[in-house]
C-alpha cells in the first residue's frame, strides 16, 4: 500500500496516541483527544491553519518541534512546561497537531 503524500513527516495516528499519553490535554482542548477540553493553555482546534506559535514563532513543523521539545526557550517565561516529549515522538504529535484544519 502506498500512503497518500503528507505536507509533514510522521504518524498522525500515532500522534494522537502520544498527546493523550504526554497529557497535553490537562492544558489544551485538543480536538479528537478524549477529555482534552481544559484551557489553561490556547485551543489547539485549528491549529494547522495557525500563523504563528506563540505568538512569536511562524508556524512550520521545524519551529513547532522546537517548541514542543524546549516551549522556555523560546518563550522565557511561558506557562508551557518542557514535558519530556522524546525526538521521535514529536515528529508524530506534530503530524496530528496539522490535521486539525
Ligand atoms: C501545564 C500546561 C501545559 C501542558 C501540559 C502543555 N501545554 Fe502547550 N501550552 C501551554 C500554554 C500556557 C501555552 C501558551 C504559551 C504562550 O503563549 O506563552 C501553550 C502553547 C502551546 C502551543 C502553541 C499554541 C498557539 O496557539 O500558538 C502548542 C502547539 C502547544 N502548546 C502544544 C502542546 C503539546 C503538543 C503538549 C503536550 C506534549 C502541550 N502543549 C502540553 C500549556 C501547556
Amino acid at each position: 500500500m502506498v500512503a497518500a503524500p503528507t505536507p509533514v513527516p510522521g504518524s498522525p495516528q500515532r500522534g494522537q496516541q502520544l498527546i493523550i499519553n504526554y497529557g497535553c490535554g490537562s492544558c489544551h482542548t485538543i480536538p479528537g483527544i478524549p477529555g482534552a477540553d481544559t484551557d489553561v493553555g490556547p485551543s489547539l482546534a485549528g491549529f494547522g491553519e495557525r500563523r504563528y506559535i506563540a505568538g512569536v514563532l511562524v508556524n512550520n513543523p521545524e519551529n513547532l518541534r522546537q517548541w514542543i521539545l524546549n516551549p522556555h526557550e523560546i518563550q522565557p517565561g511561558t506557562s508551557m512546561p518542557n514535558v519530556g516529549v522524546t525526538e521521535t515522538d514529536v515528529q508524530d504529535i506534530t503530524a496530528y497537531l496539522y490535521t486539525l484544519q
